[in-house]
């Protein structure tokens, strides 16, 4: 197969994960027989400072013209500490998604079963714990106007606003997924109270039927909150609106035990984007210290949802699985253990594909 790569390296700790997510790509590329090609572009407050533009047409253009894109990660404290600042690197994030039409952020939330004295949760808990979180990703309060303050500063307003359709196609994504796993789908929502949320109760309701082998079920987002803490292997994949998807896959995330660890896919309209959960990391930018694993199994779920390559992911997770259960880890994770560095890390996971 002939893979086409957009590469948006980002800032922060993005270009040193990146570094070693192509390496991955690569070794896998060569040990399957596809031809690999990949271009990168700007994107981020590296691009603001290039371009005056977080997201320049360029990259656009490319993210377009390719199969997938690798995203690593933005931000920068120049623009997090400076409040008036009127271009943010943020905003290039929200428009990439828009213009891409991802209305889908897909983080699937794995146990290691090396890790687990890393959760926060009691291992008997989390231990085999499973799931998929859908986040609707380019509707809701985050997009809703009116937005904004009075003219006398003390009243401030955002508008959530979802229709039919953004409600439906994420839902039959959420399906998709759902078919393809155990088959139990949990709606989130917050029905008894905003009337978006009714909207998407109804149409859940009314889309189920059409899944008949796939379990329904409901749950508000109070609830569903807890029942992560509580009872994690209780979902399989779970679909909500975007600002609840935002605060539940943080939460979700944290069972793992380190943000360095997790991957997501973005999927929607046009090409689809993966990419760490975590941000930018810039303490730890240049350093060589930051934990390349999230970014790594990105490129899992890429070969897996953009090019239908099961095994070629399953690779890259049984060798990431490898690195930590050898304890060849990065000091996030090496809890009083020796520790490696960022790009050891990568080429450990490198070599291990390249000679099994
Ligand atoms: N999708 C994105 O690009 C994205 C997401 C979140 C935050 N951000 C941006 O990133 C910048 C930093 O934000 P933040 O500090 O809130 O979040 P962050 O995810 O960058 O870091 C939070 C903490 O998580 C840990 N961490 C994150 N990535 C790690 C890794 N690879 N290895 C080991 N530990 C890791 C570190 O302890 C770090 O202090 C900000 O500018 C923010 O806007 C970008």
């Amino acid at each position: 197969m002939k893979l086409n790569i957009a590469v948006l390296p980002g800032d922060g700790i993005g270009p040193e994960i990146m570094k070693q997510a192509l390496k991955v790509t690569e070794a896998i590329c060569s040990k399957f027989g596809h031809e690999f090609n990949y271009k990168e572009a700007i994107v981020g407050a590296n691009a603001i400072d290039a371009t005056g533009d977080p997201y320049p047409a360029q990259t656009h253009e490319l993210c377009m013209q390719s199969d997938a894109i690798l995203f690593g990660a933005i931000g920068d404290p120049k623009y997090d500490n400076d409040p008036n600042a009127k271009v943010r690197p943020e905003q290039g994030l929200l428009r990439m998604r828009k213009q891409l039409g991802l209305y889908g952020n897909i983080r699937p939330v794995m146990t290691f079963p090396s890790l687990l004295h890393k959760s926060p949760l009691r291992a008997d808990l989390v231990e085999g714990a499973d799931f998929v979180c859908i986040r609707e990703l380019t509707g809701g309060i985050y997009f809703g106007s009116p937005q904004g303050r009075s003219e006398d500063g003390n009243t401030a307003y955002d508008t959530s606003v979802y229709t039919r359709e953004e409600i439906e196609r994420v839902l039959h994504l959420a399906y998709k997924f759902a078919g393809q796993r155990r088959k139990k789908l949990t709606v989130v929502d917050k029905a008894n109270v905003i009337a978006t949320s009714r909207l998407w109760r109804q149409i859940a309701q009314e889309i189920a039927p059409q899944y008949p082998d796939i379990e329904t079920d409901y749950l508000f987002v109070d609830n569903a909150a807890m029942r992560i803490i509580q009872w994690p292997k209780s979902f399989d994949v779970m679909v909500t609106e975007n600002l609840f998807g935002d605060i539940l896959t943080d939460e979700a995330s944290v069972i793992t035990g380190s943000m360095g660890l997790l991957p997501s896919a973005s999927m929607g309209i046009h090409t689809s984007l993966f990419e760490p959960i975590h941000g930018s990391y810039p303490q730890a930018a240049g350093k060589d210290i930051a934990n390349p694993v999230a970014m790594i199994l990105s490129v899992a779920l890429m070969f897996e949802y953009a090019f239908n390559l099961a095994k070629e992911g399953a690779l890259i997770r049984e060798a990431v699985n490898a690195s930590l259960e050898e304890g060849v880890v990065t000091e996030d994770i090496a809890d009083g253990g020796k520790i490696y560095k960022l790009s050891e890390v990568g080429e450990w996971i490198t070599n291990y594909i390249k000679n099994i």
